[in-house]
This record gives structure tokens, sequence and C-alpha cells, in this order.
């Protein structure tokens, strides 16, 4: 690794799809310990990054780097083993288990203990089995759905869904954690709870890559910005010079930026 606090670097990754390039040449890296969030318009490749980067996409050509090793062809699974773990654009939960069951399951995913082990409930698999619960417990009151621990998940909000719908990403013990659009269809005090609790991810020590359209969540919690628009890297800077940068105004912001800041 040239920068030992770079977590993950892309370069000049291009996806084609479909005769398209919905990626074309992009090139940045997320530092140790920061909140760098990717916007742009509709359509600007955000999500394709997000494929790309978590294994879900083979890059048409291009380098990405994890802890400094080459992750392009590793499987989905295998990065997520690496620490890079991410959320969906759309909601994922068990709909039919309840709150914490959804937590607890995730946590056991992680669990080292076996199928044997769990059929033969061994005193450490009963002791791991109590660990789990208090963290599934702790994970719960981090997302403030502590009270709703024991209703299905279907029960819950669009909005708390998202949020379990982090938890769960969490649970997986990430080291960098990619969201994106986690404040998609939230109210402003759902909204405002998110962005508390994607500043105490980055407190805990997370790494976090963000994809939000918010402009208002976006300047207040990335200590970092890069701006796609049409697949390219259009901007990138922290969220003083991206909301002066002409080109980006130009570009898409618009409206939406000055509304940000006024
Ligand atoms: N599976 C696919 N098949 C065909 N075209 C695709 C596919 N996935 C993405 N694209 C195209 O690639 C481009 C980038 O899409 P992408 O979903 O990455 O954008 P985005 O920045 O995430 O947009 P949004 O803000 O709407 O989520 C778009 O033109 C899109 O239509
Ligand atoms: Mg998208």
């Amino acid at each position: 690794m040239n920068d030992d606090t770079e977590l993950l670097s892309l370069t000049g990754v291009v996806v084609r799809i479909a005769g398209l390039v919905a990626v074309d040449d992009v090139s940045f890296s997320v530092r140790r310990g920061e909140i760098l969030s990717l916007i742009g318009p509709n359509g600007a490749g955000k999500t394709t990054t997000f494929n790309v980067i978590s294994g879900y996409m083979r890059p048409s050509a291009g380098r990405v780097r994890l802890f400094g090793e080459d992750i392009v062809g590793l499987s989905a699974d295998r990065i997520a083993r690496r620490g890079l773990v991410r959320s969906f654009q759309r909601t994922s939960v068990f709909a039919g288990c309840t709150v914490f069951e959804n937590v607890l399951t995730a946590l056991h995913l992680q669990g080292r203990t076996g199928v044997w082990g769990a059929l033969t409930r061994t005193r450490r698999v009963r002791t791991e089995e109590a660990a789990l619960r208090r963290q599934a417990g702790e994970l719960l009151e981090g997302l403030s759905l502590t009270g709703r621990a024991d209703e299905l998940a279907s029960s819950l909000s669009y909005g708390e869904q998202r949020l379990l719908g982090v938890g769960l990403a969490l649970a997986a013990r990430p080291r960098l954690l990619l969201l994106d659009e986690p404040a998609a269809g939230l109210n402003p005090s759902e909204t405002s709870l998110f962005k508390d609790m994607v500043r105490r991810i980055r407190d805990s020590g997370i790494t976090v890559l963000l994809v939000e359209h918010d402009m208002h969540m976006v300047m207040s919690v990335s200590d970092r910005i890069v701006v796609l628009n049409h697949g390219r890297l259009v901007a990138s800077g922290a969220p003083a010079q991206i909301q002066q940068d002409p080109e980006v105004i130009r570009a898409y912001l618009g409206s939406g930026l000055r509304r940000a800041q006024a």
C-alpha cells in the first residue's frame, strides 16, 4: 500500500454494461476512519461502483484494492470476509422474524460455532449464544430499536426497516461499510437519527462509504465527497469545496445544493 491510511482504492475503473459505459475511468480512495460520500444524479454510476467494489460485478478495466490487495475477481462473499460489507439500496430484512431474531441470525452467521457444535450444544456454544444475544441487544440499542425488539420486522415502519438493514450489515463486523441510499424514503426525524447513527458508526472505528441523495445529510456527515456524473468523476474534496465547485453546481446539483447550504 502506498499510504497505510488508504483502506480502499479504485484506479481507472471502467464498467461497460450492454454497450453503455456506466463507470468511466474512475479513480479515488477511501481513507481509514472517514465518511466518504459518493454522490451524483440518477444513473451517474454510483450503485455500479458499489457493485464493483463489493464483488457483485467485475469491472471491464481498472484495479480495486482493499487493504492493499487486489480484489478484482474475488467473490462478494470473500470480500465481505475481508471486512467490506454493504447494505443494499432496497430493504432486505427477514420479514417473518422478529427484530431481535433478525439481528441474532445475522450475528450467528458470523459466529464460530459449526452445525455440529450447535447440535450438541456444548458449554462453549451456550456461552457463545449468551454473548451473541447480548451483542444483539447492544446493536438494537445503538439503532434505537430496543422497544421494537420483539415485533415482527414486517411490522416496522419503512424507516425502521432501513435502520434494521444497517444493523444486519453491522452484525457482520465490517471494517469498511458501504451504505447505498440509507436515507431514501425516510421522514425528517428518521433521517436525523440516521445521520447520528452514521457518525456513531464512524466514531466506533468503522470507515463508511456512503451513497446518498439527501444533500443536507451528505454535507453534514461527510469528511470528503466524490462526485460522479455520467460515469465520470467530476470532483472530489471536502463538503465546503464541493458546494462551491462550479462544475459540480453546473453538472447537476444546482438548486438542490443551494437548498442544502441555506
Ligand atoms: N444491470 C444493468 N443493465 C443495464 N444497464 C444498467 C444496469 N445497471 C446499471 N445500468 C446503467 O448504468 C448506469 C449507471 O447506473 P447506476 O445504477 O450505477 O446509477 P446510480 O448512480 O446508482 O443511480 P441512482 O441514483 O438512480 O441509484 C445507468 O445508465 C444505468 O441505466
Ligand atoms: Mg443507485
